[in-house]
Parts: C-alpha cells; structure tokens; sequence
C-alpha cells in the first residue's frame, strides 16, 4: 500500500522534502502553505517537478487533511515550537501522525516544557505520533554522536563539530545566519530576532544527553559572526571584505556528574564541509566524515523516518523514543 502524505509548509525543504518523497515511492495527496505566491499553485510545479501533480496548494490545513486523509503530514514551515504550536495541534486533530523540520521541536522539553505536555497530551487523545527531526537538531550532531559512544567503557567528553559551505545551502538558510551583513547590521538584527543563526544547539545537547542517560545541569548558547578577510564571489553572491561570511556557533552542556557535551556548528561562505566527533573516555574516538549535504539529507530524513513514526506509540516523542534510524525501503516491491 502507498504511503500517502501531505506537505505542510512548501518553502525550499517543504520542496525538497516533496521531491525526495516522490522519488521515494510516497504519494503526495495534499499540500498546505501560506505564501499566496504558492496558494491555488499545481504542487509539481512549486516543488519544481517538470509536471503538474495535479494537486492544488491550499491555504485551509483542516480541509485539506480531512479531504485527503494522509497517513502522514511532512510539516516545514518554522523553526519555533511556539509559532508553529497551532499548526501542529491543528494537523493532530486530523488523526494523522506528524514529522516536522521544526528545530526546538526535536527535543521540545527544554525551551517549551509547558507546550511539551500539551502537545504530548493532544497527541495522545488524537492516537497519533510527533516527532521532531532534520539533519540537525535531530541527527548529525545528536543521534550520530550519542550511538558513536556506544563502543565506550568510560565516557567524559563529547565535542561534535559540523562545518559546512554555506554557499552550498538553500537562500533561506544564507538569510538567517545573515551572509554578507555587515557585523553591525548582523549584530542588531540577531539581538533583535530578526535573523536567529542557527537554531537547536541547546536541543542537540539535551538529545545526546538524554540518549547517554546523563542529566544536563546547565547549557549555554554561544554565536558569532565570521566575518570575510578577503571578498568571496559564488554564481549567486558576492560577500565583500569586512562582511560577514558565516557563523560559529556553540552549545555547551554540563552534566550533573561534571561530564561535558558540546556541539559546534561552522556555517561558512567556501568553508569545508565535514563534520568531527570526538569522544573521550575509553577507549576515546576521534571520527571524520567529508560532509553531509544539509537541505537533502533532511528531506530524507523525514521521509525514512516515516515507517518508524507510523510504527510508534502515540504521544510526543523524539528521535530517541521511535526505533533505530536507517535508510528504508518504502515500496513493496
Ligand atoms: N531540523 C533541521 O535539521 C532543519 C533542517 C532544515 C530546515 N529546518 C527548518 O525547516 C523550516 C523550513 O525551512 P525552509 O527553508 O523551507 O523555510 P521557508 O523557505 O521559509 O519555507 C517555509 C514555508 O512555510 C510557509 N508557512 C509559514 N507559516 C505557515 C503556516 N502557518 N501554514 C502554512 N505554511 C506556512 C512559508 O510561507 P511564507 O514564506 O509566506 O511565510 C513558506 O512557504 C525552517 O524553520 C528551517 O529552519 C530544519
């Protein structure tokens, strides 16, 4: 039988995550989303497919899930739980499970334990599942170093390091960690929310932390613009000397017992892709890989996340709590 799945939020991952689920073998049976440059659209041709799926994006999430009832919704429209808190609860009340991008969503406990419960409840009395989950919060620089430890005897230290060529990301991506602001543009606009960096580093922390059985004491959040020493020309955009190029960014734990856990995410324009995680205890690990391309791999996420979502317990749940990742065949065949 078809997987059949609805789009909730058809931005630049919303599409990615359409196209990748088509190729998948998913059927695509509705579409929801905002932008009125999108509403009334063919879904095929936004997602940029060369034909029309014959399915048009509306602006009416409860119509289109009680129309098309899909056995998921796939939701990528925001990155903050209490934003997209009626979208999820709206989606739920389809009874269809829900895979959402939303980065504070992926371990939702920390920033909105109040918001947790609700959700945890709504999803409970709708018999459906929640989970939050992408590349990141919800993979590289949580699951990935959590099951990396799983050879260790003694464990003290974990440091996991993503580094990535921003000019290899989507423009929305570019936009929010505010690529070729001036630092004091940058400065302004990032104390005053209008752009965020990077959003889930506290979220990767408490992932970890949870999946290894340790308790977070205190975690603390840390961004920086990198700004540009020479001017960085790509097809698409041109950062001037002085400009800002990219971000670092750091989320730092400390456990109850004194054990650490950082994550660190380099976002820079022509900087190396790859991601590092190192482990000290014993034995201690040192891995490297040659990079994860981002938008893609979330879209791919979500969908082989599918099977594992419509196979778990209702309820709010992470990444943790829905059986072992993997690539998964979705066909019959
Ligand atoms: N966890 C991860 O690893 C991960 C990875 C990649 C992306 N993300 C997150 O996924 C989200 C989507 O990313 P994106 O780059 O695709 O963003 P985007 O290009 O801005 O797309 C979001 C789309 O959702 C629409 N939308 C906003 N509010 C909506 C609502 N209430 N109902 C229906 N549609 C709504 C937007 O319309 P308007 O443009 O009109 O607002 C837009 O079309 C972001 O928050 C991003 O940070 C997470």
């Amino acid at each position: 039988m078809d997987i059949k799945a609805v789009l909730y939020g058809v931005g630049a991952i919303g599409a990615l995550i359409g196209r990748v689920a088509i190729k998948r073998g998913v059927k695509l049976v509705g579409a929801v989303d905002i932008d009125p440059a999108k509403v009334g659209k063919d879904l095929g041709i936004v997602i940029g497919l060369e034909e029309k799926l014959g399915i048009k994006i509306s602006k009416d999430p409860g119509t289109t899930l009680s129309k098309c009832k899909p056995d998921i919704v796939l939701h990528a429209t925001g990155s903050f739980l209490d934003r997209v808190y009626p979208q999820l609860i709206g989606a739920m009340e389809s009874g269809t499970d829900v895979i959402s991008t939303c980065e504070t969503l992926a371990y939702p406990y920390y920033r909105y334990p109040k918001l947790s419960k609700l959700l945890d409840t709504h999803a409970k009395i709708h018999d459906v599942t929640l989970l939050g989950c992408g590349i990141n919060p919800g993979f590289i620089l949580d699951l990935l170093p959590a099951i990396m430890s799983t050879p260790l005897i003694e464990f003290t230290f974990l440091k996991a390091t993503r580094c990535l060529d921003v000019l290899k990301r989507r423009r929305t991506f570019q936009r929010k960690i505010g690529l070729g602001l001036t630092p004091r543009v940058w400065r302004r606009k990032y104390s005053e929310g209008e752009i965020t960096g990077h959003v889930g580093y506290a979220e990767s922390v408490f992932l970890i932390a949870s999946m290894m059985g340790l308790k977070v004491k205190n975690v603390e959040e840390r961004q920086e613009p990198i700004i540009a020493e020479r001017d960085i020309k790509s097809k698409d955009v041109l950062i001037r000397e002085g400009e800002v190029a990219g971000i670092r960014g750091i989320g730092e734990g400390i456990c109850n017992d004194g054990r650490k856990i950082i994550v660190e995410l380099i976002a820079l324009a022509g900087g190396d892709d790859f991601e590092e995680i190192i482990l000290e205890g014993e034995p201690s690990i040192k891995w490297r890989s040659s990079g994860t391309p981002g938008d893609l791999a979330t879209a791919a996420i979500l969908v082989n996340m599918i099977p594992n979502v419509l196979n778990a317990e209702a309820g709010l749940l992470t990444i943790n709590d829905v059986g072992i990742p993997s690539w998964k065949e979705l066909t019959s065949n």
